[in-house]
This record gives structure tokens, sequence and C-alpha cells, in this order.
């Protein structure tokens, strides 16, 4: 088939790392599908033929051309678990946990994600829009093309709406595509102190109706937002989650989970059990639910930024995870309290060090697995003909630069759907 003008034919990679279109499991992690001297042709928003570059340009000589330069050239990054959406900063908090307070004992004095959900609630929604609107356009700029993003600091109905529609407001506005998750169960809001129980029957009973009634008004044509829930000691304990995941899920809601960051309380086997789509941080996750997660479905959200936020020595066993078959994604885990920090890169180079990755299955858990973990591997994630062409050109010639190198910006030219984006400044 002849390309019309509108196609964009982009040639001339060192490495044209195309990846596999499917997520990539236990020890198949790392299959980077690299074309040297690779090309491929974009037409509209998706990719519509991938080879070597001799040979796609005879195939479309009248294609628009857009020459990499001898660089490499990869799929947007997709990072699948920030909290893009908050008000106000917590470096006070910072400086305490420095001075030997722990994450735990501040949340239970009342700051933690209390103090982020006080300055969400009392923002107006312009400023909340235009904090998180200037963190969404700088997770762009460092090469992430999609991503998940939770509510979590309102805690009650109208705050966390106001955040969801903060969220599909940057999704219109930006070309990072973004796949909102609702997490009313992030705490316990002060005003229900003492009353969880009665806070988790409010979620179920009401809040979770009225969002998919929202949902389905708002945004007809999208599928409904993940329902998420960090179980944990301090926040919501296994009971009290699996209330939650058993109302979402009879409503159609996928499910994600906050587990094992600090304490173990059983939430990997329960989100197996319940077919969460992923199962996210596992720190301090048991030998035996690493296997029942590798037998499932349900992908394992690796978020080594966490562990780096918080100055503390333990790390996802991603190691183990692959070892046992799991599906492993990375992701930045992007909030105001253990991880400022929306820069993928940033993500695989630390990954590569406190998780024992290698480059190449730090990139792919960063793109086709973490894709997995939203489930939109269908569109993006790796670069085949079919998909959405979500792509970035890089500054250097060999994909492990990105964990070689650190705390920069190694993304030269971003593509969104087949659109070059471009930055106002
Ligand atoms: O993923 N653990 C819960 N949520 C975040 C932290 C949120 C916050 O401190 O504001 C996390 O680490
Ligand atoms: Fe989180």
């Amino acid at each position: 088939m002849q390309a019309d003008h509108s196609s964009i034919l982009i040639h001339s990679t060192s490495q044209l790392i195309t990846l596999t279109p499917e997520a990539q499991r236990g020890e198949q992690l790392g299959n980077l599908g690299i074309i040297p001297d690779g090309a491929l042709l974009i037409e509209d928003e998706s990719i519509t033929a991938v080879g070597k570059t001799v040979d796609l340009i005879r195939r479309f000589p009248r294609a628009e051309r857009f020459d990499a330069g001898g660089k490499v050239v990869m799929p947007g990054f997709v990072d699948a678990h920030t909290h893009l959406v908050w008000a106000g900063d917590r470096a006070a908090e910072f400086e305490m946990r420095l001075e030997g307070k722990s994450y735990m004992e501040i949340m239970s004095a009342g700051g933690g994600i209390q103090a982020s959900v006080n300055a969400t609630r009392n923002a107006r929604k312009s400023e909340l829009y235009e904090q998180s609107h200037e963190r969404a356009q700088e997770m762009l700029r460092y090469g992430t093309t999609s991503c998940e993003a939770k509510s979590g600091y309102g805690l009650n109905w109208d705050s966390e709406i106001k955040q969801l529609e903060v969220l599909l407001e940057l999704n219109r506005a930006c070309e990072l595509e973004i796949h909102p998750t609702f997490l009313a169960a992030h705490a316990v809001p002060k005003e229900y102190t003492g009353r969880a129980d009665e806070y988790v029957t409010l979620i179920c009973n009401s809040m979770l109706p009225e969002l998919k009634s929202w949902w389905e008004r708002e945004t007809s044509e999208r599928e409904l937002p993940f329902v998420d829930v960090f179980c944990e000691k301090g926040a919501f304990n296994l009971e009290q989650t699996e209330r939650i995941f058993k109302a979402a899920k009879s409503l159609g809601f996928r499910l994600k989970i906050h587990a094992d960051e600090f304490e173990n309380l059983g939430g990997t086997r329960l989100a197996v059990n319940m077919k969460a789509i992923s199962a996210d941080h596992l720190v301090k996750t048991s030998a035996q639910e690493i296997r029942l997660l590798a037998e499932s479905d349900t992908v394992a959200v690796a978020l080594p930024c966490t562990p780096f936020g918080l100055n503390e020595a333990a790390y996802t066993p991603a190691r183990e995870i692959i070892r046992q078959g799991g599906v492993l994604a990375l992701a930045s885990d992007l909030n105001p309290g253990t991880a400022w920090c929306g820069n993928m890169q940033f993500v695989i180079a630390l990954a590569c060090r406190a998780m024992q990755l290698t480059p190449a299955q730090a990139i792919a858990a960063a793109t086709i697995n973490a894709a997995a973990a939203l489930g939109i591997q269908e569109n993006t994630g790796s670069l085949q003909a079919g998909k959405q062409a979500d792509l970035l050109v890089l500054q250097v010639e060999d994909y492990r630069h990105l964990a070689y190198r650190f705390g920069g910006n190694l993304v030269k030219d971003i593509f969104k759907k087949g659109k070059r984006v471009h930055f106002s400044e």
C-alpha cells in the first residue's frame, strides 16, 4: 500500500526498540525486539509498518520523513502508578523524616496523607489543575506518554470528584494519556477517626455506585476507572479492603491494591484471589504470595522511588518475581509524601541498581508490562503495526544509557498518537 502525504516515516535509528506486542512474563522479561537501523511508518494515530530503514524508504517513498539521526527510538514510557493530582507540598515532613520520624508516625500524628488531603480539599479546582498540569507536562517531557493517576487526596465525595475532574480535563488538554483510579480508600479521613468501618460502608454503598453513574454521565466512551485500596496498618485492613473490592467488582470496576508497602497484611493474596489487574509496592510480600502472583494474571508493580524517597533499605524482590514467572512492571508512584518524581528514566536507573534488573528488563517493565498493568497493551507499550504511535527519539545510540546515566533527560523528541509533541518554552 502506498502511504499518502499525511504519513511520517521515522528512519535511520541506531536501535529501533520494538519490544513484544504482549506483556513479558518471568524470565522472558527483557526482550527488546531491537531492529538495527530500523524505521517505522506512522499514519494518523497509528503505526502501520515497521522494518529496516532501506526497506521502508523503498516501500513508502512519498511519506514525509523524520530522521532519527542514528539514535534510539523506543515506545513512550507507561507510568502505571501515580498520584498526580494534589495541592501543596510536604517538604517539612521530609525534614522530620531525616531527623528520625517514620512515615507512619507522621501519618498517625495527623500529617502525611491527611496533610495533603487538607490542602487538596481547600484548593480551588483551577489551582489543583495548574499544579497537576505542571507535573503532567514534566512527566511527558521525560518521556511518559500514558499513565495511571489516582484520586485519594479528597476522601469525601466532592473532593474525590474534584480530583477526577482535574484528571479528565488534563487528559483532554495534554498529550499525556491518563487512566484514572478512584482511591477514596487511601486513608481514613479525620472526620471518621475511630469509625473506619463506617467510612468503608460509605465507600461501598454510596461512593462507588455514585461514581459509576457519574462516570457514565461524564465520559460515556471510556472504560470505568480502577478502584484501589491502601491496604496497610494505619490505613485499611484486609477485611475492609475485601469489602471495598467486592463492592467495586460487583459494579464492574477493575481492582488495584497498595499492598505490603510497610507491613504484610495479606493484600497480595486477596488481590490475586479477586483477580486485581495489578498489585503495587510489594516490598514485604512473602515467598508464597510471590508464587501466587506468578501463577496469576495480576501484574506486580514495583515502585523503587518509594523506598528511595523514604531512604529505606528494602525494595520489591523484583528478581524473585521474575524467577517465579510473574509479570513485573515499574512505575514512579509520583506523590507528595514518599516520591515526588515522575521521571521514568530515573525509575529505570534506580531499578537496575536497587533491584538488580538489567537495562533491557527495566525498559520492558516500564513500557509493555506497565501497559498490561493498565489493560492498554493492545494499544500501546510496544512498536508494532496496529498500535498507537506513542514513541520517543532519544539523544543516545544505545538503550543502556537509559539505566547507565541517571537524573537527566535523554529524550529528544516525543510522538503521541502520531503527533509530535511541542512544549511551549
Ligand atoms: O504510594 N502509600 C500510599 N500512598 C502513597 C503515598 C501517599 C502520600 O504519602 O501522600 C504511596 O507511597
Ligand atoms: Fe501509591
